[in-house]
């Protein structure tokens, strides 16, 4: 039997008035020091997080569905990773694995030669973010075959840095104005079944990016394909069932690292440890962050062990990456992971969310799709049509939606290369009283828009 998460933090939404006095206060505060390149989602400061709720420094109660974007599965104080942590920064806040080694490195990349897909061996290597595992993961993936091309796709997201920015699809806000890119990179299209013009099967358009890989690069020059399971930032598009393992079976034919990004679809989120699992596919290499450590900064690439060790020494490192401190957050958010059954809680969300979402979808014309996994679910909003939907983006529905739930207090994220995608990301240890309450206020909200858009 699972254990049952505990918590410390009222489980229920209470809002008054928000911002309220300190949370304006601290706005004024941050304009005049704060870069406004760094935006929030929303206009309150953040007193205390857990379970389900997030406090903030003015006594509101918020049911948080965004879980910092999808990073606190275990909930952002879960108990174990607290203590872990506690414990670790009173032994030792840093060394640089790169300059005196400890335990708890090893014993997280033992665990995720564990979790991670397939039996080969495999190693592992650590770092702070998700943009620097998918960085590194590049980096191996060109020193073992010896070629430079990448492959990513459209809608892809996979950071912030130079490189990850090049991988990324979408101009604003992430790359605009801060070219030049890093070269080599080629984006092929994705499987995106509610946009996809005609009947293309998740084989046929795995064929349709291999033909031009072949024709436009060249598999002999491809080092890597790099994609998302599921795309996270680009609108949560689940690809067609055969995409993903068509891909992959090329790959391996072709001596073209297949890496899955699992950054934001990792550890329990899907209700698989990864996403790939869902086809059975295993990636030469992966990438995770966000979930992995309970709200610690950690990141990781695991892979197979030929290619993770053709890297020479001294060629992978940084001062922080596999912080003892993120090492021990991470190590016991895994433990978390499985004493709470966090898999099984996931494939549980989406019962609740997905009934719910079906239904409201039934009845309204904006909603032109409902997908995702786990929880990590998703509608997709179009212009209102006459029966059938346009498909036309609807970016100011969700905008409307999630500006109507936060205030009756849930916090929602928008996403999408058309930002007219919502989605859902709540912590995987959420209450299913709370769970219910958070969808009955997004259904509400999306029945008021769709009626006022109508
Ligand atoms: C799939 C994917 N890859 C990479 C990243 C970048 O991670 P980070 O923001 O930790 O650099 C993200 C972040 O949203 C992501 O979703």
């Amino acid at each position: 039997m699972p254990t049952q998460p505990t918590f410390r933090v009222e489980q229920t939404r209470h809002i008054s008035e928000f911002p309220g006095p300190r949370s304006r206060e601290l706005a004024a505060r941050r304009e005049k020091v704060v870069a406004k390149g760094v935006a929030s989602t929303v206009p309150f400061y953040a007193a205390e997080n857990d379970g389900g709720i997030l406090t903030d420094i003015d006594g509101n109660r918020f049911i948080d569905f965004g879980s910092g974007i999808a990073v606190t599965s275990v909930g952002a104080s879960d108990p174990k990773v607290v203590s872990a942590v506690q414990d670790q920064v009173a032994r030792f806040t840093h060394t640089c694995f790169m300059v005196t080694p400890y335990e708890g490195y090893v014993e997280l990349a033992e665990k995720l030669t564990e979790l991670t897909p397939g039996e080969h061996e495999k190693r592992s290597v650590l770092f702070n973010s998700g943009a620097e595992a998918v960085e590194n993961a590049i980096k191996i993936a060109r020193v073992a075959t010896g070629r430079t091309a990448v492959v990513a796709f459209d809608h892809a997201y996979h950071g912030r840095t130079n490189l990850t920015m090049a991988l990324t699809a979408k101009s604003m806000p992430y790359k605009h104005g801060f070219g030049p890119f890093a070269s080599d990179i080629y984006r092929m299209p994705m499987s995106y079944p509610y946009r996809e013009e005609g009947a293309v099967d998740g084989v046929a358009a795995a064929k349709r990016a291999i033909t031009m890989i072949e024709k436009q690069i060249g598999a002999d020059q491809t080092a890597a394909i790099i994609i998302e399971p599921i795309q996270g930032e680009g609108g949560f598009i689940v690809p067609a069932e055969g995409f993903l393992p068509t891909l992959a079976a090329w790959a391996q034919e072709n001596g073209v690292v297949f890496i899955a990004d699992e950054v934001q679809s990792g550890f329990c989120r899907t209700g698989q440890w990864f996403a790939v699992d869902h086809e059975g596919v295993v990636p030469d290499l992966i990438t995770m962050a966000k979930g992995i450590a309970g709200g610690m900064p950690l990141s990781a690439v695991t892979g197979r062990a030929d290619l993770m060790d053709a890297v020479h020494p001294g060629g992978l490192g940084g001062t922080y990456g596999g912080n003892p401190v993120a090492c021990a957050g991470a190590l016991a958010a895994i433990e978390s992971m499985v004493d709470y059954d966090l898999n099984a809680r996931a494939q549980s969300i989406e019962d609740t969310v997905m009934t719910a979402l079906k239904e409201v979808a039934g009845e309204v014309d904006i909603i032109g799709d409902v997908r995702g996994r786990g929880a990590m679910l998703a509608i997709e909003l179009v212009q209102p049509g006459t029966g059938e939907s346009t498909k036309e983006p609807n970016p100011e529905a969700a905008k409307a939606i999630a500006a109507a739930c936060l205030k009756e207090g849930v916090i929602i994220l928008t996403c999408g290369t058309f930002g007219n995608v919502i989605r859902l990301l709540p912590p995987l240890v959420i209450g299913e009283e709370l769970l219910r309450d958070g969808i009955d206020v997004f259904t509400t909200a999306i029945r008021q828009v769709a009626a006022t858009s109508a």
